[in-house]
């Protein structure tokens, strides 16, 4: 690009209008700021923070931003007709739904963050569609890690089906100080807040709430389809235990929450729970509060993103990428890919599914028990992989791993355990991934 043509470009205009200021929509604001010449080549024009909608616009928040551009009116941003495109960063559902369902009416353009997608998702991709706006959501799975633009576009001519994701820096969090220093999820929650990874409520996290949100819509993007968070089977990671984690390194295991989605036969498949994978599976070496996401597909064979889920700096770089290419459009007259999943693919019940499942049990140590108890295995249809035995004074322990088999059979079958005189207590159930 030559000067002159440098120049035209940043003084070419494209008005943003924010919806909230907090981590990460102020360092969207700091991004533009320290990096406008550099965003500007890209784009093509200069993007313009033009109103920024909080609750309380009177607090100094020492942004390179005249305090004047800060309201409380959300309606103020969606409204003006001067501003192209609207950036929500408030979180939740409402008012942010109702907000950009009427910029997208009005034939603006829509960059979003996050749980929208998940709930709404169909909804606005059919608000942009009819209008002809472009609506990106990059930073809404994985914070700064790329991932919906390489699922949508630079892997459009595989076809992916499976993912498995570590999507919430908190639960990684959470389980890797268990993992290491042999704590409860009760201590590990408490460290987690401490150090600001974990809210004071956590639920939505440990209970796995936003995993599965960034599962859904990490499937339906990856397999062009309507997929919800209240699609994907969850269970959180309250009941894992320090022996759970001891067991799975004895075993050559280490324990993950995953977000799970494949795509089998035209059926979609998912799921979040806690997962065991074999300790030289690259996911387990995801420690901390970095999240990592394991695409496979029989072209590209496994891919593994990797990085900062999370924060204001990483996140507002998706955010900053996606208004970038939204200005492109506009300038274009174009608009990017991502209009409304087409494909009516069903979601798999997850009793139909079929997983690995670690299991342990305390049983009555005299002989004929582990044979009483693979016998109901075998009746179900399950055949096991690996099996341990340990005893103890009165005890012992019966630990399987088995091979992929159908859900619907496991929890029968666990059913039937939990019904036998031989069978004192199932200890534990974890499903393995990244095996077979
Ligand atoms: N933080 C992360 O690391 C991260 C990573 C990935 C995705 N996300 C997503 O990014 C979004 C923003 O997250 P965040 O951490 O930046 O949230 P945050 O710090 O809580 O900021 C929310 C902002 O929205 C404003 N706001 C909230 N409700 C409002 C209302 N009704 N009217 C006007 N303004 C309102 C707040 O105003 P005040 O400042 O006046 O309170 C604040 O500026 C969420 O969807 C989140 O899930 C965050």
């Amino acid at each position: 690009m030559t000067e002159g043509e440098s120049r035209s470009a940043n003084q070419r205009i494209v008005r943003i209008g924010l919806l909230g200021s907090g981590n990460v929509g102020a360092a969207v604001i700091r991004l533009l700021h320290e990096h406008a010449e550099d965003v500007a080549r890209k784009a093509g024009a200069r993007l313009e923070i033009a109103r920024v909608a909080v609750r309380d616009p009177g607090r100094d928040r020492a942004l390179p931003l005249p305090a004047e551009r800060f309201t409380d009116d959300p309606g103020a941003v969606v409204d003006d007709p001067s501003i192209d495109i609207v950036c929500e960063l408030m979180g939740g559902v409402e008012p942010a739904r109702e907000l950009l369902m009427r910029a997208l009416a009005s034939g603006k353009s829509v960059v979003t963050a996050k749980e929208l997608l998940a709930t709404h998702g169909e909804e606005l991709f059919s608000a942009a569609d009819r209008a002809g706006g472009d609506l990106y959501f990059e930073a809404s799975v994985a914070g700064g890690i790329p991932l919906i633009r390489p699922l949508r576009e630079s892997l459009a001519g595989e076809r992916v089906d499976r993912i498995l994701g570590i999507v919430n820096g908190t639960t990684n969090f959470i389980l890797t100080q268990m993992s290491e220093h042999g704590w409860t999820s009760d201590q590990a929650v408490a460290e987690a807040q401490r150090l600001g990874f974990a809210e004071a409520d956590p639920t939505a996290d440990v209970e796995g709430y936003d995993a599965s949100a960034k599962c859904a819509i990490l499937a339906s993007v990856a397999f062009g389809a309507r997929v919800v968070a209240d699609d994907v089977y969850r269970e959180g990671i309250s009941d894992v235990t320090p022996q759970d984690f001891e067991d799975a390194a004895r075993l050559g295991y280490v324990i993950k929450l995953l977000a799970i989605a494949e795509l089998d036969e035209e059926e979609i498949s998912v799921r979040v729970h806690p997962s065991m994978i074999p300790a030289e599976h690259p996911l387990a070496a995801v420690r901390g509060a970095s999240n990592a996401v394991f695409v496979e597909g029989p072209k590209i064979g496994q891919l593994m993103f990797y990085g900062a889920g999370a924060g204001g700096d990483p996140t507002a770089t998706a955010v900053v990428g996606d208004l970038v290419s939204v200005a492109r459009n506009l300038l274009q007259g174009a608009r990017g890919p991502g209009s409304a999943p087409t494909n009516a693919r069903r979601i798999r019940p997850m009793d139909d599914t079929r997983d690995q499942y670690y299991l342990k049990l305390r049983v009555e140590d005299r002989p004929g028990v582990l044979a009483e108890i693979a016998d109901r295995f075998g009746r179900n249809g399950i055949s096991l992989e690996r099996v341990w035995q340990e005893g103890s004074a009165d005890e012992a322990t019966l630990s399987f791993i088995t091979h992929r088999a159908q859900e619907g059979s496991f929890q029968k079958t666990m059913q039937e355990l939990r019904e036998l005189d031989a069978v004192h207590a199932v200890a534990s159930i974890i499903r393995v991934e990244g095996e077979e």
